[in-house]
């Protein structure tokens, strides 16, 4: 079948750093098409030259054999390509509907009068079609990570779209909201849609992709039918060697008891929350987007006020009112959104590295620059961070680098207590198992991590004892024996509960 699109000889280079180098790609139409490569490999790159966000510096592009050169984006959408970017391009004071319809603001031709109603219907069709329930009055700024994700999609699902790419849809959803969006993509897959698929979780790249393009450092590494593949040649296109066991063992004497939580409760988020983790312990929170996992965190850091609950570390009894006087109790936190509060984006990755670390750097109130730039190319090192230097600004890296340098920052200030929030979130797989032997260098440490994950591989692959969520109470604590897919689903979706009733 002719190719909707062909991408020929791409080369692109950033401020004398070539990023893509002499790529090709092409799209047919009724395929999903994976493009794959480790963090910084030029994916979005690739993407946002072929839809006019960035100017190729050599190379050709055909849309339905026509050469073209898009200057803007919303000349790719008048040929029917659609993107749903990584970052997210909500813009918080502004409602659902009125995210929905940002710059194709349906007008009555005559008057130009908004017609706000006819935004409203077709903002909540659209998102009921992915099994959302939002309010279009909303305001963006209250949404979730995850639902703030679902509004786009749905944004791009609006358009009349004959290329749709969609560069990490997954990341911040869970497995039910995943789910339906496949159901989607296939359903626009027969109907001759072309979907470009960015994403580093390899079990969806297998379910539902036709063909996969791998890129390595700029460069096209090849293209496979998916049925022909299989992960151990992905793995090695994309980083060129073999990757070995996904998950490193872990071997640590779990020890004592390093933090309790009794009783701690959000009226409307979370209530009656109970559990605690060891020194060298490995807890894994998972749930459904909306289950109240990260505001349980969030609160227990004291970044949002609880109602009751006591909280101790070391046995001790600790009053947590903010998150000052959490990083005091040794509690390190390492958030969701990168954006919003993990990273200053307009500052250096040496100076985001060494934000929360001022004291450990500093003698007599003094930062030594020396020790500052040390710290930094040693995290960069240990994390392989993709970065020209460490006084790039962090929002220059790609994403995956991003959340790598947010890691670095608490890790440095070596806490008793490290919640990480969806840490591999946009990781490639290499760099998720080097966050794994991270994870697991803590853990042999003494700190107890908990980490909060949406990918039940993950959750499964890395925890000791897996704490499942749902609708703000703890459904049930797995050990780690007799964890699986299913029992963990079954949990977060409120069966365990119902059977354990029912038995009653
Ligand atoms: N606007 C920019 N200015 C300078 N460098 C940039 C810019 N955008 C991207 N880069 C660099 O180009 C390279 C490719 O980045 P890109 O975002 O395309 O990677 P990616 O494959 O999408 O990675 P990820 O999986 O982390 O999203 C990276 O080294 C990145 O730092
Ligand atoms: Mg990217």
């Amino acid at each position: 079948m002719e190719p909707i699109v062909r991408m020929t000889n791409i080369s692109k280079s950033f401020s004398g750093n070539q990023v893509l180098k002499q790529v090709s790609f092409e799209i047919v139409p009724g395929e999903i098409h994976a493009l794959m490569g480790e963090n910084g490999a030029g994916k979005s790159t690739l993407m946002k030259i072929l839809t006019g966000i960035y100017s190729r510096d050599e190379g050709d592009i055909q849309v339905n054999g026509r050469s073209v050169d898009y200057k803007d984006p919303k000349d790719a959408e008048k040929d029917g390509i659609s993107v749903i970017h990584q970052e997210l391009n909500i813009i918080p004071h502004l409602t659902v509907a009125e995210n929905m319809f940002l710059g194709k603001e349906i007008s009555i031709s005559k008057t130009g009068i908004l017609k706000t109603k006819i935004m409203r219907r077709e903002t909540k069709k659209h998102l009921e079609r992915l099994g959302v329930q939002l309010n279009p009055d909303k305001n963006a700024e209250s949404l979730s990570v995850g639902q703030q994700q679902m509004v786009e999609i749905a944004k791009a699902l609006a358009a009349e779209t004959k290329v749709l790419i969609m560069d990490e849809p997954t990341a911040a959803l869970t497995d039910r909201e995943i789910e339906t969006l496949f159901k989607v993509m296939n359903e626009l897959k027969s109907q001759g849609v072309a979907i470009v698929y960015i994403s580093h979780r390899m079990e969806e790249i297998f379910q539902m992709c036709d063909r996969i393009t791998v890129l390595r450092d700029g460069s096209c590494a090849g293209t496979e039918n998916i049925k022909d593949t299989d992960l151990d040649q992905i793995v090695r296109m994309m980083v060129g060697r073999a990757l070995g066991e996904r998950f490193p063992e872990r071997r640590v004497e779990i020890g004592e008891e390093r933090l309790r939580v009794e009783g701690l409760s959000n009226p409307g988020l979370f209530e009656d929350v109970h559990f605690s983790v060891k020194q060298g312990e490995v807890l894994g929170v998972a749930g459904l987007m909306g289950a109240g996992r990260s505001e349980i965190f969030e609160t227990l850091f004291g970044a949002r006020r609880k109602s009751s609950g006591r909280i101790f570390v070391d046995g001790k009894e600790v009053k947590i009112k903010n998150p000052y006087d959490a990083k005091k109790a040794g509690i390190g936190f390492v958030t969701e959104d990168r954006k919003s509060e993990g990273l200053v984006l307009e500052l250096s990755v040496k100076k985001n590295l060494s934000l929360p670390n001022l004291k450990t750097l500093s003698n007599w109130g003094v930062i030594s620059a020396k020790a500052e730039k040390a710290m930094a190319d040693d995290f960069i090192n240990k994390l392989r961070i993709k970065t020209h230097h460490a006084d790039l600004q962090v929002k220059s890296l790609s994403g995956g680098n991003q959340q790598k340098v947010v890691i670095g920052k608490w890790v440095g200030i070596n806490p008793k207590i490290l919640i990480l929030d969806e840490p591999t979130r946009g990781v490639d797989i290499g760099a998720k198992k080097e966050i794994y032997q991270i994870i697991n260098e803590l853990a042999a440490q003494g700190v107890a991590v908990i980490m909060i994950s949406s990918e039940l591989p993950e959750v499964l692959g890395m925890s000791d004892r897996i704490m499942v969520i749902h609708e703000g109470k703890v459904a049930r604590i797995l050990d780690k024996d007799e964890a699986n897919q299913e029992n963990i689903m079954q949990a977060a979706t409120g069966g365990y509960r119902c059977v354990e009733t029912m038995g009653q």
